[in-house]
């Protein structure tokens, strides 16, 4: 097991945590919405009780096209951006060592879901201000974070720094419906203006509103969708919006709702886009799963 390297700055200050301390580094700088890093941190710790079952089932489709090569047992990996530290817990088992961080309040919800698992160390700090050197790690992912930070591009050249060349660099990012047709994109449109209006409000009224929008919105296209996979019609089925939720439990698409409705910046790429990204951070032999969800990515460092 590789054994994890000394933090390159002292932290500001030391916290406890159910899995005992926990270094914090200064996360103000250029390039994070403090708002929304606030926000998270609210998020996480009202849903932060994933099975093991769930996270398994869910990081199957997020890993897919993660192979033994790029994450095994000698894999030193930094997780930027680990909210309730859930897909950390799903590599743990894979990797050698996690350092996992969070600039949130989620770091506390990570550190009970990961309270027994002894390969992984938390840290509080955002990707701007990652106390490792660079070229440390021999794998590095931010699933579901850069499109949150101002500068996409800037926050990815971050985390790809920390990567030693040869080193695979994973990323999910939120489509921009570049696979979908024109229905689908026009109820996206109004799906958008929703998720304005909602993520504006106050932390109560916002995770009602959500809520609703899971009973309201989310259940019934989701029952249709399975509905339909029933009656053998699969492929009518997948094409349908939320088709990646019909294997999905309650819970995760309360939080799904959250996470999409809930949340004031979001920026949205196509493929092209990821891999040109992707290229310019420094990355070669690109591969974007064909697969939900939309779109995940990794890359080799050159
Ligand atoms: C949608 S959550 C994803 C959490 C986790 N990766 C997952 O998929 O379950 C986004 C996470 O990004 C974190 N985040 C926001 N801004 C950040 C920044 N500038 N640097 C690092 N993490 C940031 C938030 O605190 C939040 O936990």
């Amino acid at each position: 097991m590789p054994n994890p390297v000394p933090y390159n700055s002292r932290p500001d200050e030391i916290i406890d945590s159910a899995s005992g301390e926990i270094a914090v580094f200064n996360s103000a700088g250029q390039n994070i919405d403090s708002k929304v890093v606030e926000e998270f941190g609210e998020e996480w710790l009202k849903f932060n009780k994933f099975e093991d079952e769930v996270i398994k089932q869910i990081g199957d489709e997020y890993f897919d096209i993660i192979t033994d090569e790029m994450v095994n047992k000698s894999t030193y990996a930094l997780d930027v951006g680990c909210g309730t530290g859930r897909w950390t817990k799903y590599l743990s088992s894979k990797a050698g060592f996690i350092e996992a961080t969070d600039p949130s309040n989620a770091i506390f919800a990570a550190s009970k879901l990961l309270e027994n698992t002894n390969n992984v160390r938390l840290t509080r700090a955002s990707a701007e201000n990652l106390p490792f050197n660079d070229e440390t790690f021999d794998f590095a992912m931010a699933v579901g974070v850069l499109h949150h930070i101002p500068n996409t591009q800037v926050a990815m050249n971050d985390c790809v720094k920390k990567i030693k060349k040869g080193g695979y660099f994973y990323v999910y990012l939120y489509y921009s419906l570049d696979n979908r047709g024109s229905l689908y994109k026009l109820i996206f449109g109004g799906v958008n203006f929703l998720r304005k209006a909602v993520s504006a409000l106050p932390g109560k009224s916002k995770r009602f509103a959500c809520d609703l929008i899971a009973i309201t919105v989310y259940m019934p296209v989701i029952i249709t969708g399975r509905f339909f996979k029933v009656l053998g019609l699969k492929k009518i089925a997948n094409k349908m919006p939320l088709s990646t939720y019909h294997n999905r439990n309650f819970f995760v698409v309360r939080n799904d709702s959250l996470d999409r409705f809930g949340t004031r910046l979001e920026q949205r790429f196509s493929a092209n886009e990821i891999v040109s990204m992707m290229e310019k951070a420094g990355l070669t032999d690109i591969v974007i799963s064909k697969n939900s969800p939309y779109h995940h990515a990794v890359g080799r460092k050159i």
